[in-house]
Order: C-alpha cells, then structure tokens, then sequence
C-alpha cells in the first residue's frame, strides 16, 4: 500500500514541516495523526495541535498540554493559543511596567485586553510556535492547524513583517548616520553600533528565514484536507491559490476524507456531487488520496489507525 509520507517528497529535513490545512471537522487532526504515525517510524517526530478544537486531547488521551510522547514514539504537543495568548500580553505589560512606570496612573489591564483582543495577536503566537518548533532537533514536525484564515494569516506574516523591519531599518539607519554626523562635528567620540539597529537586522533575518521554510517545497509539505461538501471544498481552492500566488508553492497531497461508499452514496442521493468533487481534486494535477467514511466517528487512536485500511492514494 502507499503511504501518505512516500507522495510528500520529504527530501530535505531538519525539521521538515508537514502543515495539514482544512476547514474545521473536515478531519485535520485525523490525518495529522496518520501522517505522524507514518514518519514517526523514518525518525524522530512531533505532532504539534495548534487547532483550539483540541479533538486531539481527546483522541490520543493526553493529560497535560507540553510535550508528551505516544506510542510508536510520536512527541505530541498541543498547544492552546489562548492561554499562549494571555501569558504573552501578561509579559508585555510587565514589561511596559517596567520601562514606563509613569504608566502605572493608567489601568495597565485594560492596555493588556487591548493587546488580547487585537487583530493578529493570535497569528503572532501560531508564529512563534512554528518557529520553536523549526528550531528543535526533530526531523520532522506534523502541525494540525487551527482554523484556515488564521492559518494563511500567519503563512504570510513573515512576509509582512520584512516589510515593516525594512522601513524601521531604513529609519533607524538614517538615525545612527546622522548622530554620527552630528558627534564628529561636535568633536565628540561616538559608538557607530547601535544596539536598537542589530536588534531589527537579527529580526529582519529571522523572519526572513521562516519565510523562507515556509515557501520551500524542499522543507515543507502543505496538505490540504476536504470532505465532499460545498464549503470545504471552497476552502481547500482558496487555499491552494494561496499558496500558489502568495508563497509559490503547491501543495503535495490533497485529501477528500468521509467519503461515503457508492452505492449508499447513490441511495443518499450524493453520489454525483461526491463524483464531482474527486474529479476537481484530480484536475489540479497533485496527488491525492480518498479516505472512506469510517461509518461513525472515530473516537480514539485506535479508531484512527483503522482507517489506514480505508484509505487510497493517487500519484
Ligand atoms: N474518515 C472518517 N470517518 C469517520 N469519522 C471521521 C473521519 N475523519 C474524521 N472523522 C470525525 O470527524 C470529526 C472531525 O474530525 P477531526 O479530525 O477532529 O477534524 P478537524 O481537525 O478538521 O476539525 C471527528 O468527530 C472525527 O471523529
Ligand atoms: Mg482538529
């Protein structure tokens, strides 16, 4: 049988990222487990959830949220954004605190919820955890992701943020050159390192980086997970043109999960828009695989594993 991990090409490594992308219920977690459990036998591999829906706690009966190892030797970490969310603006504002006392007269609570509540904050941890996780010794590193805008949002961040680090470098630089004029005019020593400018260059290096993983088809997988239905169908389109005109990048495999069988398909009266829907997931040219309806809901690891018996890949 072909496995799913012999269509992604995994040539290069360390970690390499498998993203497995897909609108909510469609079985993300499912298949990020499945595809954990295939690597975890070619090396060292960790399935990191950072989908809020948190079925993976349930389905693998993990007990805490850091890491925590299977069997069949999987690291799973899940991580959940909210409270990542609220620990990070917590240090800010300790942070601010510190640098600006004066702020204290102000309610310092209300600037955190301000923080909190802000657009992009969550992307902002999602970045983190990808990069903590580009920077471990796995070899490879299954992410079960969160919703799909968020994830796209967060794809496309690093990109973003060159932006602004080019601008404030940009501003920083003609900072420094100018109080370097201005010191020597005044006869006055002065130190052309600027701690502030190394600060933004490391940033800017950084994300640059990440950005770079992110749109290499040699260090990262995208797998796109639908169910035969209009709405996930939609979001696994948009999000291969996402990837396709934003990052360059195309996806290496493209999953239709709880698909029915035939002829109870036939007898539902959905066979026809199920038909139609495979043949789109043909048409774009990518491998792709069917996983049959399990014919209930798949409970625990050992419901998920005897899926692998319903399962068909296609080069
Ligand atoms: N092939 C399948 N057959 C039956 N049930 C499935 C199958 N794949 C997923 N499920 C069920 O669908 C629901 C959503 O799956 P999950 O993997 O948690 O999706 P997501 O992570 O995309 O939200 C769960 O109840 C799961 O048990
Ligand atoms: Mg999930």
């Amino acid at each position: 049988m072909t496995e799913f991990t012999e269509l992604l090409e995994l040539r290069e490594c360390c970690p390499h990222l498998v993203m497995v992308v897909g609108k909510g219920g469609v079985g993300k977690t499912t298949v990020a487990i499945l595809i954990a459990i295939e690597l975890s036998r070619r090396g060292k591999t960790l399935l990191l959830s950072l989908d809020p829906a948190k079925h993976i706690v349930k389905y693998l009966g993990l007990t805490r949220e850091d890491l925590e190892e299977i069997e069949g030797g999987i690291h799973v970490r899940y991580v959940s954004i909210e409270r990542e969310v609220s620990s990070i603006t917590s240090r800010y504002a300790d942070l601010v605190r510190e640098l600006m006392p004066s702020l204290s007269v102000l309610n310092l609570d209300s600037v955190v919820d301000v923080i909190k509540y802000s657009p992009g904050v969550e992307e902002e941890v999602l970045l983190r955890k990808l990069k903590e996780a580009l920077s471990s010794d796995f070899n490879y590193v299954v992410v079960d992701t969160p919703p799909t805008g968020v994830t796209l949002r967060t794809l496309i961040l690093p990109r973003l943020y060159s932006i602004w680090l080019n601008k404030l470098i940009e501003i920083r630089e003609r900072i420094v050159s100018l109080r370097y004029v201005i010191a020597r005019t005044m006869k006055r020593n002065t130190d052309v390192r600027d701690r502030a400018l190394l600060k933004l260059y490391e940033m800017r290096d950084d994300f640059k980086n990440i950005d770079s993983v992110l749109s290499s088809e040699s260090r990262s997988s995208y797998v796109l997970v639908a169910t035969p239905e209009p709405l996930p169908m939609y979001e696994l389109r948009e999000t291969y043109e996402f990837l396709k005109n934003k990052l360059s990048v195309k996806p290496k495999l493209l999953i239709l999960n709880k698909v029915i069988p035939d002829e109870l398909a036939a007898k539902l009266g959905v066979l026809a828009i199920q038909q139609n829907f495979l043949e789109e997931l043909k048409s774009f040219g990518v491998s792709y695989a069917v996983i049959e309806h399990l014919g209930r809901p798949t409970e625990n690891l050992s419901d998920i594993k005897a899926l692998k018996e319903k399962i068909k890949v296609f080069k």
